[in-house]
């Protein structure tokens, strides 16, 4: 008797029939054989109700069987109950009393931050347009294993981009593209364990999802506090370490804008020591009140690696960032890269280099630096109209700012905000050493003016009420 393995593939349920065979069974009791097999994984819940299974043609073929054994087989558990014949859509499997239901997935909550952009204004028809384009100017060879370092086109793209909007020395050759600055943490991480390096220094309050990242991969976090100029550099050298991870452009999440002292204290202690100062340029492009500063890298090009990404400018969705990496650590990172998963896909590497050089990103950011500030506006109005005590604190600037309200139960207070739907969440939980001032981390630019400015009224009858 033939046995076969071979992958059905008609878009039903082939997957979970690929474990089916009939072995050694005698021609005139195949169909009772199959029946048995289908009626077993039915029980077991391997095939849940509702899965559609392949045409009695197609099983029959990948079994190596002739289609009557199948049809008969089929016939015998629709008889039975197990399976339910639905006129044009094939056979189903029934509801079985008793037959575990489909196994529950679990799907990973995803992550939720305070510096969420809005997904209402993501510019679709521009992409659609430029991913078209993109897709049509592809090679052949495009369509095989890319760099790992990323596209070659798009590093030159981003090379321009970088050098113009954020002063970054960005050599094409220095630039791995990566899915997001999460992925950049990783990276980060598994070079620096690789050198022996099991420690890094991170913003106090910071980034909680980072700091899971490191340690996840094995680098241990030291909390360092930032002050109104940004990390205490006179701390690190106590930390003894030998890596940095900062937010120099928007601190998250005080809102912080590092000094020029404090920038150039950074990268002094860096060469000194002979570490690393890893710089997240969160929230770099948007900023209300002046222009941009240029990033970190520009001064230190040397001991800085400098990690990006389009999650707060376009879409976290697109998980598309990019690092510049000092020279001597180039092929390190293009090796870490490739080890993590070979390569970025090239379809949203050539749409952003062709977003890039129609000057669609520029476009976006400028709209959309306008609405943030909007929206940032409204909110500032707000609180200063109903919480006339409160103060807020932070540049204006990125996605989101600081509010201190004269109470110490902000985790109580958060819960109410919540409730009145603005995206409040306290300092404390961004904090590892405890005592920090009263503060909520307030999101604003995944809202409407018009709903944060009735959240934040709300949010005053809930606590006028409550007094
Ligand atoms: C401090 C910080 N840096 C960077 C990012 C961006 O990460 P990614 O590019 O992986 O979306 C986030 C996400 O919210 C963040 O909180």
């Amino acid at each position: 008797m033939q046995r076969s393995t071979s992958p059905i593939s008609d878009g039903t349920t082939s997957g979970w029939l690929l474990e089916l065979e009939l072995t050694g069974v005698a021609r005139g009791r195949q169909a009772e054989q199959l029946a048995d097999l289908l009626r077993r994984a039915v029980r077991t819940g391997r095939l849940p109700a509702g899965t559609r299974l392949p045409a009695s043609r197609t099983l029959a073929g990948d079994l190596a069987v002739s289609r009557g054994v199948v049809v008969r087989a089929y016939e015998q558990l629709a008889a039975e109950g197990y399976l339910s014949p639905r006129l044009g859509s094939g056979t189903v499997v029934a509801d079985v009393p008793g037959a575990p239901a489909a196994p529950v997935r679990h799907h990973h909550r995803p992550p939720t931050n305070p510096g969420l952009p809005s997904g209402g204004t993501f510019p679709r028809a521009a992409w659609a347009r430029c991913a078209g384009r993109a897709f049509s100017r592809l090679t052949d060879a495009d369509f095989g294993y890319g760099d790992p370092a990323g596209w070659p086109p798009l590093r030159e793209e981003l090379s321009r981009y970088l050098g113009r909007v954020r002063a970054v020395l960005a050599p094409p050759e220095r630039i791995v593209v990566v899915n997001g600055f999460g992925q950049s943490t990783r990276l980060v991480a598994d070079v620096l364990r690789q050198g022996d390096t099991h420690r890094i220094a991170v913003e106090d309050p910071g980034s909680i999802g980072m700091r899971q990242q490191f340690e996840r991969a094995g680098v241990r976090c030291v909390g360092v506090p930032v002050d109104a100029d940004g990390i205490r550099v006179d701390a690190l050298d106590a930390a003894g370490v030998r890596a940095v991870v900062v937010t120099p452009a928007h601190q998250f999440p005080t809102g912080v804008v590092a000094s020029a002292e404090r920038r150039h204290a950074l990268l002094d202690w860096a060469r000194r020591t002979g570490s690393v100062v890893v710089e997240d340029d969160y929230d770099a492009e948007y900023r209300y009140d002046r222009t941009p500063v240029g990033a970190l890298q520009g001064l230190g090009p040397d001991v800085v690696v400098y990690g990006g990404s389009v999650s707060k400018t376009l879409a976290p969705g697109l998980r598309l960032g990019w690092l510049v990496t000092p020279e001597h650590l180039a092929e390190t990172f293009t090796e870490a890269k490739y080890s993590a998963d070979l390569a970025r896909g090239v379809l949203d590497q050539a749409t952003m280099a062709e977003f890039l050089a129609s000057g669609e990103m520029d476009r976006h950011i400028r709209r959309m630096a306008a609405e943030y500030r909007r929206r940032r506006d409204r909110l500032v109005d707000a609180v200063a109209t109903a919480f006339p005590g409160w103060t807020v604190s932070g540049s204006a600037a990125g996605l989101h700012l600081l509010l201190h309200p004269p109470t110490e139960d902000t985790e109580a207070l958060s819960a109410v905000a919540q409730e009145c739907g603005l995206d409040a969440r306290p300092l404390s939980r961004y904090s590892i050493e405890p005592g920090c001032p009263p503060g909520l981390v307030v999101g604003y630019g995944h809202q409407r003016p018009d709903t944060i400015a009735a959240g934040v009224m709300q949010l005053h009858r809930r606590l006028t009420a409550r007094r």
